[in-house]
């Protein structure tokens, strides 16, 4: 059996309506000024975040301009904030959008070089970098234990990742609650998110027994979980599941990392502003169908453990994401420069598929899912 190490840094809370509790319980890690980012007003529309900073007992200072690929820009006037009121946690609430803001507002604020230097030299986050609470409000990311934060520059067409165990949570509170309302492009963009973490951690040259494990049953619970919120968005016991699969694909995030189709997707999330999912959905029949080549006995796994129909590897996805209506292509998602640009702006390891030593997959991958 293959030899591996595990990280389980954060301190984790998982079940329905247990923030309270656990921010109670985290008063020492949260200290008296904390800085809270979200994506947009709704979570305080909703009165989400007035209940939060109820619970809280710390000072806390609000920022609400993060957006859904979190920029420099808003990660500056972050940092200036907590800087400004010298903040000593910071505290993402939200999709992961918000908890990788946070991730990079805690760097910045201890670090005197520009936030946009890390993106551009892969620098290593500080030591003293603050404590960050990761508190998610969808199931997709895993951010609450990965220790990455993915941030674009859209002045200079990148969207890259800060990564280093300082970016890791100190703590996550997983809430499934918090899901329960969720429209049905989300639910189903974040589920497909964690779909994709899974099966691309199970393909992963890094792939363990733990994270295989973790991958089979998170799949499972997707394939079970997912088509019955695309029926039933009301099914609060798939909504529980869904928050799990996505929690424990947190440390297949964090301790073996993707495959080419979470590389592919930032330069379409930059050109067209869509969601991580939405990205996802487009590049996944290729990627099967091609992953199948060089892992076939994984994706046959993969795809028996989904549920999906008998038959090739990119039919039997496919007609899986037709079956739930999310089926698209790229050019669905925006206009889009040639597959050749696409192809020059993917950054990230990709060593970590062996599909990547095939020439030219990437143009390849992008030229299939248009
Ligand atoms: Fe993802």
């Amino acid at each position: 059996m293959k030899s591996y190490q595990l990280s389980m840094t954060t301190r984790t809370y998982f079940g329905n309506k247990c923030v309270e509790e656990a921010v109670k319980k985290e008063n020492s890690v949260i200290g008296s000024r904390t800085l809270l980012l979200t994506t947009g007003s709704v979570l305080k529309d909703l009165g989400f975040v007035d209940e939060l900073v109820s619970w809280l007992d710390s000072e806390v200072f609000y920022y609400d301009k993060v957006t859904a690929n979190p920029d420099v820009a808003e990660i500056r006037e972050a940092i200036k904030l907590g800087r400004e009121n010298h903040v000593d946690s910071v505290i993402g609430f939200g999709g992961g959008s918000a908890i990788d803001a946070a991730k990079a507002t805690a760097v910045g604020i201890v670090s005197y070089i520009d936030i946009e230097e890390y993106l551009i030299k892969g620098l290593t986050p500080p030591d003293d970098t603050l404590p960050i609470i990761a508190i998610p409000t969808t199931s997709g990311t895993g951010a609450e234990l990965s220790k990455g934060a993915i941030i674009s520059s859209r002045e200079k067409k990148i969207k890259s990742g800060i990564r280093g165990e300082k970016v890791t949570p100190a703590v996550a509170i997983v809430d499934p609650t918090y899901t329960f309302k969720l429209p049905f492009t989300v639910t189903m963009e974040t589920g497909f998110d964690v779909f994709a973490h899974a099966a691309e951690s199970y393909c992963a040259v890094k792939a363990d027994p733990f994270s295989e494990m973790l991958s089979e049953k998170s799949i499972k619970i997707v394939g079970e979980a997912l088509p019955r919120l695309a029926k039933n968005l009301d099914d609060h016991e798939a909504r529980e599941m869904m928050s799990f699969a996505s929690h424990i694909m947190g440390y297949n995030l964090k301790n073996i990392g993707n495959c080419l189709p979470h590389r592919l997707q930032y330069p379409i999330g930059v050109v067209t502003e869509t969601s991580h999912g939405a990205g996802l959905i487009a590049l996944y029949p290729a990627w099967i169908k091609h992953e199948s080549t060089v892992n076939p006995t994984r994706i046959t796994q993969i795809l028996d453990w989904l549920g999906c129909e008998e038959g090739q590897p990119y039919d039997r996805i496919r007609k899986w994401l037709d079956r739930m209506n999310i089926s698209r292509n790229i050019t669905d998602l925006g206009k889009v420069p040639s597959a050749e640009k696409l192809a020059d702006m993917v950054s990230g390891n990709l060593k970590n598929d062996k599909l990547a030593d095939v020439e030219n997959i990437i143009v390849t991958l992008y030229k299939e899912s248009m």
